[in-house]
């Protein structure tokens, strides 16, 4: 393999990668990503307000994108944004599953123990990352099944390979999360075509709006403990970028990785090597 024949792996143009929860911090920065290479990306997000904002922001191409709406909870709103994509881009290559994340309510505090945890923030947390997970995969994994090819890209959590303090639903979500992932793969290749890939990332530790609440003190803006203990369990000694995570992203998309499925990657600064001491 020379240099040409290694870049033109991370060419993406033609591609066409659905993006659910796009219009997000770590959904949207993907989308950056994609389209600077080439693909054609469907941003789907509940909030399709907040969908057009990031792409006025996306570079100009190669690729393309566009805002469509969708419910990862909702099957036929999912078909809806299936059929809308088709018909602007062509069929789905490619799924990054990025809709996701906590609810302050399914967090314990010092005035909300585990017991009084309310059934619907722990049914919103477990039904968002799992759920949500699981119909994208129904919705848009049944062409690729069809098709005999495609990539899907599920985002776990570093809660997912030993629980966080304070957020049960959510490490079981996530947990949850890389365990489909690897069934899926299994199921994918020895039911319908080994060109089928599934995997997930395991981010660790990036300040964005759904834990800023829980890392910075909301009226000074410093370090709360967690996100003090966080730092000191981080050998690289930092949070990271939402850019941290697009070589990884790229990569299994790519046919750079065209023998790597049902793995779940860390990408946390070394969090889950290190032991604290
Ligand atoms: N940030 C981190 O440190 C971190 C670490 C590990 C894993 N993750 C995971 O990475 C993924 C992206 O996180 P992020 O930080 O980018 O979060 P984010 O900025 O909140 O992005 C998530 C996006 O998903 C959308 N969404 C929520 N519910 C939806 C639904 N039912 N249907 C369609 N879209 C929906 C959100 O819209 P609304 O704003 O309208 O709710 C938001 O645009 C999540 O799975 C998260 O759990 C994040």
């Amino acid at each position: 393999m020379d240099l040409q024949e290694l870049t033109a792996m991370y060419d993406m143009t033609g591609r066409v990668v659905v993006i659910t929860g796009g219009a997000g911090v770590l959904g949207g920065e993907m989308a950056h990503a994609l389209v600077g290479c080439g693909a054609n990306v469907a941003v789907l997000d509940r909030d399709t307000a907040r969908a057009q904002e990031l792409l006025r922001r996306l570079p100009g191409g190669p690729g393309r994108a566009f805002a469509v709406g969708g419910d990862v909870l909702n099957r036929p709103s999912l078909q809806q944004a299936g059929d809308t994509i088709l018909q602007k881009f062509g069929n789905v290559g490619a799924l990054i599953n990025a809709a996701g994340g906590n609810h302050p309510e399914a967090t314990t505090a010092a005035d909300r123990s585990f017991f009084d945890l309310p059934e619907e923030a722990l049914r919103f947390v477990l039904d968002l990352n799992l759920l949500g997970t699981v119909f994208s995969c129904q919705v848009f994994g049944v062409g690729m099944a069809q098709r005999g090819h495609g990539v899907i890209l599920n985002i776990s959590s570093m809660n997912a390979f030993r629980p966080l303090t304070r957020i049960p639903a959510y490490s079981a979500a996530k947990a949850g999360v890389s365990n489909f992932t690897q069934w899926l793969a299994v199921h994918m290749a020895q039911q319908y075509s080994p060109r089928i890939r599934v995997n997930a990332i395991a981010p660790g530790f990036f300040l964005t709006e759904q834990n800023r609440y829980l890392l910075t003190d909301k009226d000074s803006g410093a370090w709360t403990p967690r996100g003090q203990a966080i730092l000191a369990h981080t050998p690289m000694g930092r949070f990271g970028q939402p850019q941290d995570l697009l070589g990884a992203v790229l990569w299994l998309l790519s046919p750079a990785a065209a023998f790597v499925t049902g793995v779940v990657i860390p990408i946390d600064g070394g969090f889950s090597a290190f032991n604290g001491v």
